[in-house]
């Protein structure tokens, strides 16, 4: 019997085919028509026709926290009615006369804010009939939160579920996801959103090939924006008595702040709504505010390349960009300051929310969404390593070490080692049989261009040929990994050394500026040198005490 090929198989063999799929790729293109937005005042959000639940319905979706029965019939009754908290100490230090407020999403079931739309959309589903428990294989490309909703709701219901999410998404999301039963698709991260690779193209893929899926499609439902309109937007009224001056979001779908804003501009007077995006995304308006360097950004769940449907910029009244480290290290410090055990983009929310309440006077209030769990994020922000190692904080090291006479030499002050590379179209055989040779166990590769493709070990290789993954004559390139530390020749031995702790070696690079034409010129990354553990310590012990010049 053939063995039962996995979802990210499947996935992989047919990436390329998805490219010439045209009723895919139009589905795909269709992601990006904010024209016919669905949240837009006069969109299919706004229908008549589409249900909403009174808050005084005990059996409705979005009842309030006093109708809740003292036994839950499950686990998905625990979704909603979220705590928020008065965030006086952070406030204290950051010299904060207003009053500033957090809606705690983490205590949803699934620990974020896409518990509620997960809950929604399959709700609605299921009503309409497009959903049938035991039936129906639900499958969606999600960052990772509504892809735990919708898993939790699986689980409970009884259905087959398919996770489509980015390569950046962290392992903690990816246990959660397969402690619930999900299975899992992973695409990279640097895929655009409407190319045959991305998470989008994937899972539209999938459900045309899985019979009985179905993508409820979390960035043109209506029912997420419409699970924070009748839902989010209206706790915090009750739980505000109706008083919010400015409400602070993040936005990835755009669900959440534009379901949200949609209700608070109804029915409280004056509110101002305040949209937060990373840099490197698209969402902020005017479009200057999102010109930058910064091509990538760590912080999960929101920013994206293209204008989702449910996501309704008219009801933003002001943008602000966020960065990394002023997201994570505002994250570090909720939790610090106030106990909560929030995720990376709720930092995002709150610095931009600090900084503008700092401009605010007392008598104002503003209220900041946080969407998701620490539990998300516990190898990352919260790890100091992690933190050190992506220059969010500075590294704590031994003064003593500090003022070692190697410690702050850059490494181009290393003896040079000449590295070993291997060319991208070498067979993964050869490759191997070079590694021997040369006694390496892994070595860069290199394109034809001379640029870095990526680093081929040894236990990698053989790894994917004897689980098949890989034939003996395929192209190294197919077996390199990207995960590696790479510094420029700037970069100190004191803090090579540290990263030495954990990784085998590190690649030293070099930029070169390339001319492919007459005023047309790229950066290219060529490698200067490979270093090593060994290397390192040779380096130290070069000159004896009390040298000034390393010893020849
Ligand atoms: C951690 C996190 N923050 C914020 C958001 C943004 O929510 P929305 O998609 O409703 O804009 C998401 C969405 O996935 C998220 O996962």
């Amino acid at each position: 019997m053939s063995k039962p090929v996995s979802m990210q198989e499947m996935v992989s063999s047919r990436t390329e085919a998805a490219a010439d799929d045209a009723e895919i790729m139009a589905k795909v293109a269709a992601f990006d028509t904010p024209s016919v937005g669905i949240f837009n005042k006069d969109g299919l959000g706004m229908d008549p026709a589409l249900k909403h639940y009174s808050r005084d319905d005990a059996d409705g979706l979005h009842p309030k926290a006093s109708l809740k029965p003292g036994i839950l019939p499950s686990v998905l009754h625990n979704i909603g009615n979220t705590p928020l908290v008065r965030c006086s100490r952070l406030a204290e230090a950051e010299g904060i006369k207003c009053e500033l407020l957090a809606k705690c999403e983490f205590f949803n079931s699934g620990g974020s804010v896409k518990d509620r739309i997960a809950r929604r959309m399959v709700e609605e589903a299921e009503r309409d009939g497009r959903l049938i428990p035991g039936v129906s294989t639900i499958i969606e490309p999600t960052s990772g939160n509504t892809g735990i909703g919708l898993a939790l709701a699986a689980a409970v219901k009884g259905y087959r579920c398919i996770i489509v999410m980015p390569m950046k998404m962290s392992q903690e999301k990816v246990d959660v996801l397969r402690g619930l039963g999900a299975e899992i698709v992973r695409t990279p991260t640097e895929a655009a959103w409407n190319s045959p690779e991305s998470h989008v193209t994937q899972a539209l893929r999938l459900e045309k090939e899985i019979p009985h899926a179905v993508v409820l499609d979390q960035y043109s439902n209506p029912n997420n924006p419409l699970a924070h309109y009748d839902g989010t937007a209206e706790e915090l009224i009750e739980q505000c008595d109706g008083k919010i001056d400015y409400l602070v979001a993040g936005a990835g779908t755009g669900g959440t702040i534009s379901g949200i804003a949609r209700k608070l501009k109804e029915k409280v007077p004056g509110i101002q709504v305040v949209g937060v995006d990373p840099y490197g995304s698209i969402l902020a308006q005017p479009a200057e505010l999102n010109e930058t360097d910064i091509t990538g950004y760590q912080i999960e769940g929101i920013g994206y390349d293209f204008l989702p449907k449910v996501l309704d910029r008219t009801s933003v009244d002001i943008w602000r960009k966020s960065k990394d480290i002023d997201a994570f290290n505002m994250s570090r410090k909720l939790i610090r300051l106030e106990g909560l055990l929030c995720g990376g983009s709720c930092g995002s929310a709150m610095s931009a929310a600090v900084e503008f309440c700092k401009t605010l006077p007392a008598d104002k209030r503003v209220v900041v969404v946080l969407p998701d769990s620490t539990r998300n994020y516990m190898s990352k922000f919260l790890n100091d390593a992690w933190m050190e190692d992506n220059n969010f904080i500075e590294s704590q090291f031994d003064p003593e070490l500090q003022a070692e006479w190697w410690f702050n030499e850059p490494v181009s002050n290393m003896p040079q080692n000449f590295p070993i590379t291997l060319n991208c179209s070498i067979s993964c055989e050869g490759a191997a049989k070079i590694m021997a040779k040369e006694d390496f166990n892994q070595m860069p590769v290199i394109g034809d261009d001379g640029q870095i493709v990526g680093i081929a070990s040894e236990a990698n290789l053989m790894t994917k040929m004897i689980q098949k993954k890989l034939k003996g004559t395929d192209p190294i390139s197919g077996a390199v990994y990207k995960d590696f530390k790479q510094v420029d020749t700037t970069e100190t031995v004191g803090n090579i050394s540290r990263m030495l702790d954990k990784e085998h070696f590190v690649l030293v690079v070099s930029k070169q500026r390339c001319y492919t034409s007459e005023g047309e010129a790229s950066e290219k990354l060529t490698i200067y040198s490979i270093v090593t553990r060994a290397d390192v310590w040779t380096f130290m012990n070069s000159r004896k005490s009390g040298e000034s010049t390393p010893a020849e």
